[in-house]
C-alpha cells in the first residue's frame, strides 16, 4: 500500500510566526502549504461584505459553503481571491483576524471547511498552518509542531512588520487584542489552541526564522519510498 501523503503541521497563537516558519518550510521541503486561518479569515471577509449578523450561526453556517476561496501563488506573493475579488490585504487586518476568530468557534463552521482543509493534502506533501491542525484536521501528520512564544513578543513583531506597512498602532492595543483573540481561542468548545499530544514545542522567543525553520525540518522524516 502506498504510504499517505506526508503532512507537516504548525500550529500555535497568532504572532508566533506560524505563517513565514510555515511557508520557508514548505519552500525548503517543496511542498504545498495550507494557512488554514486565511480560510476563517476569507470567510469573515465574505459575511462582513455580506453585512450578515454575526449572532447568526445558521447564516454564517450558508455563508461558509457558499464562500469561494482560491489560493493564487504570483511574484506579488500570495493572493487569496474570496467571490472572485482579491482580498489579500483586507485579509490580513487586525479586524479581520477579530471577526475569524469569532466565526471559528461556531462548530458547524468547522465542520464545513473541514473537507476544504484536507484537500490541500496533495503529493509530494503539505506544511499545514493553523490551530487545530494536527489535533483535528490532520491528525495522522508526519510531524507536529506548536510554535509558541510570548505574548510580548508577539506583539513586538505584529507591532514592527505594521509599522514597515505604515499603519499605526499602539503596542499595548495590539498586545491586549492578541491576548483576547488567544484567550478566545483556547477557550473554545469546539478544537480549542492546544498542542496535540504528540507535539513538538518550539518556543520561538529570541530565536530567528532561520533557527526555528531548521529545528522544524529535523523532525520531518526523510521518505524512504
Ligand atoms: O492564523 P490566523 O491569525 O490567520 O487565524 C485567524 C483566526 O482564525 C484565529 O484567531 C482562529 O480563531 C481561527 N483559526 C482557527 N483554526 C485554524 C486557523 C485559524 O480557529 N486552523
Amino acid at each position: 500500500m502506498p504510504s499517505p501523503v506526508p503532512v507537516l503541521t504548525i500550529d500555535g497563537p497568532s504572532g508566533a510566526g506560524k505563517g513565514t516558519v510555515s511557508r520557508l518550510a514548505a519552500m525548503r521541503l517543496g511542498w504545498h502549504y495550507l494557512d488554514s486561518g486565511a480560510l476563517y479569515r476569507a470567510v469573515g471577509v465574505a459575511a462582513s461584505w455580506a453585512d450578515l449578523d454575526l449572532s447568526d450561526p445558521a447564516a454564517l453556517v450558508r455563508c461558509t459553503f457558499d464562500t469561494a476561496i482560491e489560493f493564487h501563488d504570483g511574484p506579488a506573493g500570495l493572493r487569496v481571491l474570496v467571490n472572485g475579488t482579491d482580498a489579500t490585504d483586507e485579509l490580513r487586518l487586525e479586524t479581520t483576524g477579530t471577526l475569524a476568530s469569532a466565526i471559528a468557534a461556531i462548530p458547524e463552521v468547522r465542520a464545513a471547511l473541514k473537507e476544504r482543509q484536507r484537500a490541500f493534502r496533495r503529493e509530494p506533501g503539505l506544511v499545514a498552518d493553523g490551530r487545530d491542525m494536527g489535533t483535528v484536521i490532520f491528525p495522522d501528520a508526519t510531524a507536529k509542531v506548536f510554535l509558541t512564544a510570548s505574548a510580548e513578543e508577539r506583539a513586538r513583531r505584529r507591532h514592527n512588520q505594521l509599522k514597515e506597512k505604515g499603519v499605526s498602532v499602539t503596542f499595548d492595543g495590539l498586545l491586549r487584542e492578541i491576548l483576547a483573540r488567544d484567550a478566545r481561542d483556547a477557550q473554545r468548545a469546539v478544537a480549542p489552541l492546544k498542542p496535540a499530544d504528540d507535539a513538538i514545542l518550539i518556543d520561538t522567543t529570541g530565536l530567528s526564522i532561520d533557527e526555528v525553520v531548521d529545528r522544524v525540518l529535523a523532525l520531518v522524516p526523510a521518505r524512504t519510498d
